[in-house]
């Protein structure tokens, strides 16, 4: 009996020793094992409580348990002591440095088409023109025929067209066609709209001409309009677009759709007129074509050119963009370098 609970004795102190040097909720659970587990030292001990007579197996059985209850005692506490331990080292391993300076986030911009296409937008808004959108695939007819491109003028080649894969439907060329749509909506009734949009020309790409660009097309109807109203217009809109005291000039030109057609130039914004590299030693930079509605176009749209006249004109909002804050090259805008989109946008 003695011998009995000398061991248990030495047990206890084994075990506490060696709980002590757990470190781990691993290691604990392996303790536990040795010592309190089924196959475990102590309830080996246990099993030979059976050997002792009568009398002694009630005193060694209490021994025995209140061994066992503070073995399972100080268990507990060790595994609360060692969760303790592995937060803290969880904690400093993932360790957060709040003396680290913070990581500047990147700020969104408009790209430079949209927050160019707003401010002209608002420019013809001020001066009373509507925005009207109209559809980017289009009827052959709508984007030739209608403005007064005969089927097989060469003037057809001007824009290089793509086709889809049923007939007479292209992408429009132009945002001309438009002027139909809006016409054909609002005749009789007077008209002053401005029609922003995508267009599509089959055309080689290079610095100045891309594949897919956007315009916004000017439209007035009346029964009073003349080309010094489109001649007010457009010096406003240069004056406004690009400073105060800007001069415009007309150059004649041709487009199927007005008669008479004018390329509009505004005296270089970098050198004032003198001559420099963006101008080409001109002193005038070229920003849009324009020109009276060809009385053929305004029938077409609904309007009697006997009562009513109107002019239009187009321009190209890449373009507008490069002569305003200096670029040189197109194709800058649609490959997405964060750091062009950034400078310019
Ligand atoms: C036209 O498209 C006419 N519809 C404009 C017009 C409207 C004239 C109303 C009279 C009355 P043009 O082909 O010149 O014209 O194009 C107009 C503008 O679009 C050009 O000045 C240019 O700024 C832009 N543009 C044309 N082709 C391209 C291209 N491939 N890439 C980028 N911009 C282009």
């Amino acid at each position: 009996m003695s011998t009995l609970l000398q061991d248990l004795e030495q047990l206890r102190q084994e075990a506490s020793a060696a709980l002590a040097q757990t470190h781990s909720t691993e290691e604990s659970e392996a303790w536990y094992r040795e010592y309190l587990g089924r196959q475990g030292k102590l309830t080996g001990m246990l099993r030979g409580l059976g050997q002792l007579s009568k009398e002694e197996r009630p005193v060694a059985g209490q021994v025995a348990n209140t061994v066992k209850v503070a073995l399972e005692t100080a268990l507990q506490a060790r595994q609360e002591q060692i969760k303790q331990i592995e937060i803290e080292r969880a904690l400093s391993a993932e360790g957060i440095d709040v003396t680290l300076p913070g990581r500047p986030q990147t700020v969104g911009k408009l790209h430079p088409t949209t927050a160019t296409m707003r401010e002209i937008l608002d420019i013809f808004g001020q001066m009373g023109f509507q925005v009207y959108d109209a559809r980017e695939v289009e009827t052959d007819d709508y984007n030739f025929g209608l403005l007064n491109f005969l089927p097989g003028h060469p003037a057809r080649d001007m824009q290089d067209t793509f086709f889809t894969t049923t007939p007479d439907v292209i992408l429009r060329t132009h945002t001309s066609p438009g002027q139909i749509h809006a016409m054909r909506e609002y005749a009789p009734a007077p008209i002053r709209v401005v029609l922003p949009g995508k267009c599509f020309r089959n055309e080689d790409v290079t610095a100045r001409s891309e594949m897919m660009f956007y315009q916004v097309e000017g439209l007035a109807v009346g029964r009073n309009i003349t080309f010094s109203d489109l001649k007010g217009v457009l010096l406003n809109f240069a004056n406004m677009m690009y400073g105060e005291g800007r001069k415009i000039r007309f150059r004649k030109s041709y487009f199927p759709f007005t008669e008479p057609s004018v390329e509009v130039d505004v005296d270089c914004i970098l050198c004032g007129g003198k001559g420099c590299r963006i101008c080409k030693q001109s002193g005038w930079l070229e920003i849009l074509g324009a020109g009276m509605v060809h009385p053929t176009v305004l029938q077409n749209g609904g309007y009697d050119p006997a009562e009513f006249s109107g002019f239009a004109f187009g321009m190209g909002i890449e373009r507008q963009t490069m002569l305003k804050r200096s670029v040189d090259d197109i194709r800058y805008f649609y490959e997405n370098d964060v750091r062009f989109l950034d400078r310019v946008g």
